[in-house]
């Protein structure tokens, strides 16, 4: 794993688009896996106004979202399809039908997960995959207790997730209870991983996936096995990790190799 610590939301959100421009940029038809939440949405920011100023193109790119609530459909203001139309999709030149997030409504809905790790696979798999992570430590909706090696499946929701994602819904009798998500081994199939956290609430579950033990009670430390992932936190995310000093000099002093990678 690569951390890299930053001051704040800003810019670990520059940082993950320097990233993710410089993959599209390199590979105009890739692969692009992305995630809902508070956390990427200022990454979404920055490359809407790196295709409205820079001409940045997305019209040979493919996407898969990680996740989707059972019950409710795209037109819901709160289903992860809206939200990605609404904070992406619709201000770039993506092509809507390369656009994947799994379908809430499907029935019967085992069938539609099994299709969806099918339409991966079929797409030549995922080059870039971006992540934020619960306070449970759950990346995507791959709660504790899930199996590292889950593909897409349905899963319920802890009561820490429901509270935090109730911010969105009118109250939290309405945030749905199931949802279907990416496992955690189609997102350790990605060739690159992109996990971002922001915050002090995040802390814990930073510090536990990065230097704790591998473990399914808490998904995210199963990015320790994956052999190219970026984790980018600020200040307040990183205030729990022991080891902190080496990730900042490591990244202030990766220049100095840089023409020898
Ligand atoms: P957030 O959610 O970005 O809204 O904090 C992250 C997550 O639950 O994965």
């Amino acid at each position: 794993m690569e951390v890299i610590i930053v001051r704040d939301y800003e810019e670990m959100s520059t940082r993950a688009a320097q990233i993710a421009i410089a993959a599209l940029q390199k590979k105009p038809d890739m692969v692009l896996g992305l995630a809902t939440g508070g956390t990427p949405e200022g990454l979404y920011a920055k490359l809407i106004e790196a295709h409205k100023n820079d001409g940045l193109d997305f019209s040979n790119v493919v996407t898969f979202n990680l996740d989707e609530y059972v019950g409710l459909g795209p037109d819901h203001e709160q289903s992860y399809r809206y939200f990605m139309n609404d904070k992406l999709f619709n201000h770039v030149n993506v092509k809507p039908e390369n656009t994947h997030v799994p379908d809430g409504l499907a029935v019967p809905l085992l069938a539609s997960c099994a299709a969806y790790d099918e339409m991966i696979r079929q797409a030549g798999g995922i080059d870039l995959q971006v992540l934020g992570i619960g306070r449970d430590g759950h990346i995507a909706f791959n709660e504790p207790g899930t199996s590292l090696g889950s593909r897409t499946h349905v899963t319920g929701l802890t009561r820490e997730t429901i509270e935090d994602n109730s911010r969105y819904f009118a109250s939290p009798d309405e945030v749905p209870r199931f949802a279907v998500t990416m496992g955690i081994a189609s997102i350790l199939d990605a060739r690159k991983c992109l996990m971002l956290a922001s915050g002090a609430s995040k802390a814990d579950a930073v510090r536990a996936t990065i230097e704790g033990p591998v473990t399914s009670q808490i998904t995210a430390s199963a990015l320790q096995m994956h052999p190219d992932t970026v984790v980018i936190v600020d200040e307040p995310a990183a205030a729990q990790l022991e080891r902190a000093d080496f990730y900042r000099w490591q990244d202030e002093n990766r220049h100095l190799i840089a023409d020898k990678l």
